[in-house]
């Protein structure tokens, strides 16, 4: 490289991550950590070599009509990039990566965590504590349901799929069945404890857990609806860990209000970091604010990610994760 790619990161990266970027390239940095607009991110689409957006941004089709845009790539902090009009940045020859493989299992600890939270009431439990409330020990109190044994169903059987397939068969003796688009060698599933079903229905009917683990936006915005949610058992909870948009939030919160389901668990929500206040109120839903991939390792492998990802890109070598 002679002169140095000008870098932008719209968000807070862990520092060791800052640290090699600012090294490696001319990169300016969001001190502020606040979330940029439409408007910040067209100007840096337009001042920048490399904007090295995440979750948090909107880049939708119209960002991408400017006719003075200079960035040549966008290197995405996270492995879901629904939030990029992935065919608008193609459009203009800007290329797109992400970074798989290193939130794989960061992210299924937290589907099993919310499996477990709503499935034993600890979040109600915890609050009942806190809040001094707590009358001692008796036999009727705060009964959950057994997870032990149960069937997990699994929509998208990807690699944070197989990693929550994985935990539940081996660690919870669970009987594991998922849909997948495209087929999965029977081997490979049995080696998992699973079975791929043919369709949604099938799994969502069969299972006393459903953890969705596909991609947002496109064909799965709400691939989980009310009629959907109405297949699943009533005592059954819905996971959700993948995306906001693939759940019909207020289909959803309908389902847990009129008891066709028992609960569910979620880590993402359809307009971040807004929650409806009819969600927030509900005892049988777990709440968490997007955590899956935050563990000190995960968020450090993820930003290491991009930084191989934009220096393959400037040094001509094709990036390792490029999506478009
Ligand atoms: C991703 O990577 O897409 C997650 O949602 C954020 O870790």
């Amino acid at each position: 490289m002679t002169r140095k790619p000008r870098i932008l990161v719209t968000r807070r990266w862990p520092e060791a991550v800052e640290r090699v970027l600012a090294e490696r390239f001319d990169a300016s940095f969001n001190a502020s950590d606040i979330a940029m607009d439409s408007a910040a991110l067209v100007q840096a689409l337009r001042s920048f070599d490399a904007v090295l957006p995440t979750v948090s941004d909107r880049l939708g089709a119209s960002l991408f009509e400017d006719k003075d845009i200079r960035a040549k790539i966008l290197g995405n902090f996270g492995v879901g990039y629904n939030h990029i009009d992935i065919a608008a940045a193609e459009a203009r020859g800007i290329v797109v990566t992400n970074t798989p493989g290193v939130l794989t299992d960061c992210t299924a600890d937290i589907a099993m965590s919310l499996l477990l939270t709503v499935a034993r009431r600890a979040g109600e439990g915890e609050r009942e504590v806190r809040s001094g409330q707590w009358m001692g020990w008796r036999p009727t109190h705060l009964i959950g349901t057994k997870v032990t044994g149960k069937t997990l169903g699994i929509i998208g059987f990807g690699r944070i799929g197989k990693a929550m397939a994985k935990r539940c068969h081996f660690g919870f003796d669970m009987d594991v069945v998922f849909y997948n688009r495209s087929k999965i060698d029977i081997a490979e599933a049995s080696r998992l404890g699973a079975r791929q079903l043919e369709t949604v229905e099938e799994v969502l009917a069969a299972a006393d857990f459903v953890s969705l683990h596909c991609p947002g936006g496109g064909g799965n915005r709400h691939l989980i609806n009310a009629q959907r949610l109405a297949m699943m058992k009533p005592e059954a909870f819905l996971i959700n860990t993948a995306r906001g948009d693939v759940v019909d939030e207020i289909a959803l919160v309908e389902a847990l209000e009129t008891g066709v389901i028992r609960g569910a668990g979620l880590d993402v929500f359809e307009v971040e970091p807004t929650v409806p206040e009819r969600l927030r109120v509900l005892d049988n839903v777990v709440l968490l604010p997007h955590l899956g991939s935050a563990t000190e390792e995960t968020r450090t492998a993820m930003g290491m990610k991009v930084v191989e990802n934009v220096t393959a890109f400037f040094e001509g070598r094709p990036p390792p994760d490029r999506v478009a």
